[in-house]
C-alpha cells in the first residue's frame, strides 16, 4: 500500500496524457508519445510485481451487472473489495456506479474498475440504427453520433462502448444487419473509424469521451444462412479483401480494444484462435489493446467441439489471446488450477492482465477513479432528465438517414392539409422506433411516427388513425419475440376488423400513410428469419387499403433489407425509414410533407426475394455471366425470377432530380506510387435543393484472380441548390487498386482499370486508365 501511494503519483506526474492508439509502428511514434508509454508500463511494471495470481485472474473478469435490485448484488460487491471483478457492464447510472467503484477503492490494491455499455447508436438520446447511420453517407453526422453518444454515455459514468460493430454482410436473413453499416467494405470501414474518433475524441480519458471496442472480430456477418451464431467458412482472399479491412480501419482510428466475435470461422471458434487473435491481430496489424471475449464465448468453444470441458475452453481461450472472459466463470474458476499444472504459462496470465490494467490507466482511472463521475454532489437527480438529451442532433441525423425508394406521380412530399389516414401498427410504436440496443433510451421520451406528423401538422390538416393489423398474428413468433422483453404488442380485435377500421379511415381519407415492417425484436441478435418479406397480417393491410383507391403511401420500419416486389408494384411512394431513434417521428414527417428533401442511400442491396440470397453489388463476373440485353439458357442466373436486385446497392431518390457528366480523368495512366484524378460535374436539374451522394467504383477487368465487377472506393455527398451545378473530384491511388492474389500478397497488379461514378452502384458513366 505504502509503496502505491508514494509510487503513483510520480508515475502518474511522468505520465502526463495517457497514451493510446496503440496499433502501427512504434517507431513513428513521437518522442513524448514513448515517454508516455514508458511511463504506464512502469506504472503497471510496479502495480504487477504486488498483485497476487488471484488478482490477476481478477483483473480478466467482466460481470454484467444490470440496474436494479440485483440478488447479488451484496455478493458482487464483496467480490469486488476481494479483487475478484476487472470491470462491469450494463450497470449505467452514475449512482449506481459509485457504489461499485466505492467497493473497488476498498480492495487491497484499489485498482479501479472500468464500466462498459451497449452504447451502439446512442445511450440516452437514440440515433437510427446501424443501417439507418449507414444511409446517411454523411461522415461529420455520423461522427457527431458518436460524440454526443461518448458525452452522454460519460455523463452516466461509463468508460467503454461495444461499439462499433462493423461486420460486414450480405445476407439480410441475418436480424443483426440492423446494427452494422451493411454489406460494403470501404462505406463500413469508413463509418466505424469516424464513430471510433466520434467516442474517443483526441483523448479516451478526456471529459466527454469514452473508450471504443470494436466487434466481433471476425467475420461475425457471414454467418451460414444468415442463422445467428452459425459457422463462418470463408476463403482468405474474402475474408482479407472484404471482411477484415473494417476492424482495422476502426483500430488505425484509435479503437482501443476488439471484442472477439462467437462464430467460428474456418473451423476455429474465433474466442481460441490464435492465428486471429495473435498472428493476424497483433503481429500483423500491431495491435496493443484489450480483447474481449463474447458473452459466454469461452465456455461455448465446449458446444463448439473444441474444448472437452471448461477448464479447456478457459486453456484454449487465454493462450490464444482472449483477454477478459464476459460473462462467464471459465477464468476465474481455471486459470489457477491451469497455470499450477503448467498447463497455461505465466506470461499468458501476465499479458491479458497488463492488458486489462492499460485500458484503466489510458482511460485515467489510476488518476481518478471517479473521473467521469466528480463528487457525489454531481449526480443527476434524474438520469432521464429531458435536458441531458440531444434532441437536434437526433432530428438532424435521423432524416439524413431515410431512403426515397420509390415517388410515383410526385405523391410525395404530402401537402399540410386535407385529411391523412395514419395506418399500421408500427404507427403510434414509440419502442419500435427506437430500434433494437436502445442503450439508456426511453420509450416515452421517443417521438412516434403518428406523433410527429401531429406535430407537424398542428391543426392544419386531419389525421385518422387506425392500427390496422398486428405486426404479427402467428402466435409461435408472438411468443418467441416477447421471451425477455414486450416486443410485439397483440391488442384486441380480430385480424378482419382491425382492417375493417383501417379501412373505413381510408375511405375518408385523401392520402394513406401505411406505416408497416417489423417490430424492433425482429432484427436484433437471435432474430433470422427464413423469409424477409413484411409479415403476412400487414400485407393483408396494404392490399385491403390498395383496394380502396386511395393514394398509398408505405413508409417502412424495418431492420434489414426486405423483399417488397408487392409493395413496390403497388404502393405510389416507399419510403425507408428504419428505425430513426427518439426524434424519428419528426424526422420522417420533416421527409413526408417536403420539410427536409431526402437524401439517404442504401448501404445494402434489396433482393426481389430471399432465394436471390447472397446478393451483393460487388459480385464477381463469373465465366458465363447473365447479359439482360442478350438473355442465354446457359448463363449464370434464375429462370424464376431476374438476377439483379429490386434496389441497388447505393440507390435512393430526392424530390429533385440529379444529371452526373461524363467522368473527367486526369491522364490515361497511373504510374507506381502515383495517382489519377477523376471528375464528374453533378448538377441539381429539379426545383428543389436536395443533396445527393457521388460514388465511385473501380473495377480491374483483368487480374490473376477474378475481380469484383466493381467496389466502390471513394464517395462525396453533396448539397445542391435548385439548379446548381458542382465538380467532384476524387484522388485514385495505387491502393484503390490493390487486392490479395492467390498467395494473399496484397498489391495493384498492372493493366487497364474501370472507373465507374455514379449516384448508385447501377446507373453509372465509365471511363478507364492503365496502370503502369
Ligand atoms: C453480443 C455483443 C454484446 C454483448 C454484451 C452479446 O450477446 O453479441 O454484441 O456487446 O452481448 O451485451
Amino acid at each position: 500500500m505504502k509503496k502505491l501511494r508514494l509510487t503513483l503519483p510520480l508515475l502518474i506526474a511522468l505520465a502526463g496524457a495517457p497514451a493510446f492508439g496503440q496499433t502501427g509502428n512504434p517507431s513513428s511514434n513521437p518522442p513524448s508519445m514513448m515517454r508516455e508509454q514508458a511511463a504506464r508500463e512502469a506504472y503497471i511494471d510496479d502495480l504487477m510485481r504486488r498483485m497476487t495470481v488471484d488478482e490477476k485472474i481478477g483483473q480478466l473478469r467482466l460481470v454484467s451487472l444490470p440496474a436494479g435490485a440485483h440478488p447479488d448484488r451484496a455478493k458482487f460487491a464483496a467480490d469486488i473489495r476481494a479483487g475478484k471483478v476487472g470491470a462491469i457492464f450494463n450497470t449505467v447510472t452514475p449512482q449506481d456506479i459509485r457504489v461499485l467503484q466505492d467497493a473497488a477503492m476498498q480492495g487491497r490494491l484499489k485498482i479501479p474498475l472500468f464500466f462498459a455499455y451497449d452504447v451502439i447508436h446512442g445511450q440516452r438520446t437514440i440515433f437510427p440504427i446501424g443501417l439507418g447511420l449507414a444511409s446517411t453517407w454523411n461522415m461529420d453526422a455520423i461522427r457527431r453520433t458518436g460524440r454526443v453518444s461518448a458525452i452522454e454515455a460519460s455523463a452516466d459514468g461509463l468508460d467503454l462502448t461495444w461499439s462499433p460493430m462493423v461486420d460486414i454482410s450480405r445476407d439480410p436473413r441475418w436480424g443483426r444487419n440492423s446494427e452494422g453499416f451493411g454489406e460494403d467494405t470501404t462505406l463500413t470501414s469508413r463509418i466505424g473509424a469516424e464513430l471510433v474518433k466520434g467516442y474517443q475524441g483526441d483523448d479516451p480519458a478526456a471529459p466527454g469521451s469514452i473508450m471504443a471496442v470494436v466487434k466481433h472480430f471476425a467475420a461475425y456477418g457471414a454467418v451460414e444462412g444468415g442463422r445467428d451464431y452459425n459457422t463462418v467458412d470463408m476463403s482468405p482472399q474474402r475474408l482479407f479483401q472484404d471482411y477484415l479491412p473494417p476492424y482495422k480501419a476502426a483500430l488505425d482510428a484509435g479503437a482501443a480494444g476488439v471484442m472477439i466475435a462467437l462464430n467460428s470461422l474456418n473451423g476455429v471458434p474465433a474466442t481460441g484462435d490464435k492465428w486471429l487473435l495473435q498472428d493476424v491481430l497483433r503481429k500483423q496489424w500491431g495491435f496493443k489493446g484489450i480483447t474481449i471475449s463474447d458473452h459466454g464465448a469461452i465456455m461455448e468453444m465446449i458446444k463448439h467441439g473444441v474444448a472437452a470441458d471448461g477448464r479447456d475452453a478457459a486453456r484454449l481461450a487465454i493462450s490464444a489471446g482472449a483477454d477478459m472472459s464476459m460473462s462467464d466463470s471459465m477464468y476465474g474458476d481455471n486459470l489457477k488450477p491451469l497455470l499450477e499444472s503448467g498447463r497455461i504459462a505465466m506470461a499468458d496470465l501476465d499479458r491479458a492482465t497488463r492488458d486489462v490494467l492499460r485500458v484503466k490507466y489510458d482511460l485515467g482511472l489510476f488518476r481518478d477513479p471517479y473521473r467521469h463521475l466528480g463528487p457525489p454532489a454531481n449526480d443527476p437527480p434524474d438520469v432521464n432528465a429531458e435536458s441531458r438529451l440531444h434532441r437536434g442532433a437526433a432530428r438532424e441525423v435521423a432524416r439524413e438517414s431515410l431512403v426515397l425508394l420509390k415517388n410515383q406521380g410526385g405523391v410525395l412530399p404530402l401537402r399540410k392539409q386535407g385529411t391523412i389516414a395514419v395506418v399500421g401498427p408500427l404507427a403510434k410504436s414509440q419502442r419500435d422506433m427506437m430500434g433494437n440496443w436502445s442503450a439508456a433510451g426511453r420509450t416515452e421520451q421517443t417521438v412516434s411516427l403518428y406523433q410527429g406528423l401531429v406535430n407537424a401538422v398542428g391543426d392544419r390538416a386531419r389525421l385518422l388513425y387506425a392500427k390496422g393489423a398486428n405486426v404479427v398474428d402467428d402466435p409461435e413468433i408472438v411468443k418467441y419475440l416477447n421471451l425477455y422483453e414486450e416486443d410485439v404488442d397483440v391488442g384486441p380485435g380480430t385480424p378482419a376488423q382491425l382492417i375493417d377500421e383501417a379501412v373505413a379511415a381510408a375511405r375518408q381519407a385523401d392520402v394513406v400513410l401505411a406505416v408497416v415492417g417489423e417490430s424492433q425484436g425482429m432484427a436484433h441478435e437471435a432474430s433470422s428469419r427464413t423469409d424477409i418479406v413484411i409479415p403476412e397480417s400487414q400485407v393483408k393491410l396494404l392490399h385491403a387499403l390498395k383496394a380502396t383507391g386511395k393514394p398509398l403511401v408505405v413508409v417502412l420500419m424495418n431492420g434489414r433489407p426486405l423483399a417488397l416486389g408487392w409493395e413496390n408494384d403497388n404502393a405510389d411512394a416507399l419510403l425507408e425509414t428504419w428505425f430513426a431513434g427518439t426524434e424519428g417521428g419528426n424526422a420522417v414527417a420533416d421527409v413526408l410533407f417536403g420539410d427536409y428533401n431526402p437524401s439517404g442511400k442504401l448501404p445494402m442491396t434489396f433482393p426481389r426475394s430471399v432465394g436471390q440470397i447472397p446478393i451483393y453489388y460487388s459480385h464477381l463476373n463469373t465465366g458465363r455471366p447473365f447479359d439482360p440485353l442478350h438473355p442465354d439458357k446457359y448463363t449464370s442466373r434464375y429462370f424464376d425470377a431476374p438476377n439483379g436486385p429490386l434496389f441497388p446497392f447505393g440507390y435512393g431518390l430526392s424530390y429533385t432530380t440529379f444529371a452526373l457528366s461524363d467522368v473527367d480523368l486526369s491522364g490515361p495512366a497511373m504510374t507506381r506510387g502515383g495517382t489519377v484524378q477523376a471528375s464528374v460535374t453533378v448538377t441539381n436539374t429539379g426545383d428543389r435543393d436536395g443533396a445527393t451522394v457521388v460514388q465511385l467504383y473501380i473495377q480491374d477487368p483483368v487480374a490473376s484472380v477474378s475481380r469484383p465487377v466493381k467496389e466502390l472506393k471513394h464517395f462525396q455527398k453533396v448539397m445542391l441548390k435548385a439548379g446548381e451545378s458542382r465538380k467532384v473530384a476524387f484522388t485514385i491511388d495505387e491502393d484503390d487498386l490493390a487486392f490479395y492474389n492467390a498467395q494473399l500478397h496484397y498489391g495493384a497488379e498492372p493493366g487497364l482499370f474501370k472507373v465507374y461514378v455514379g449516384l448508385d452502384s447501377q446507373d453509372v458513366k465509365q471511363a478507364s486508365f492503365t496502370l503502369k
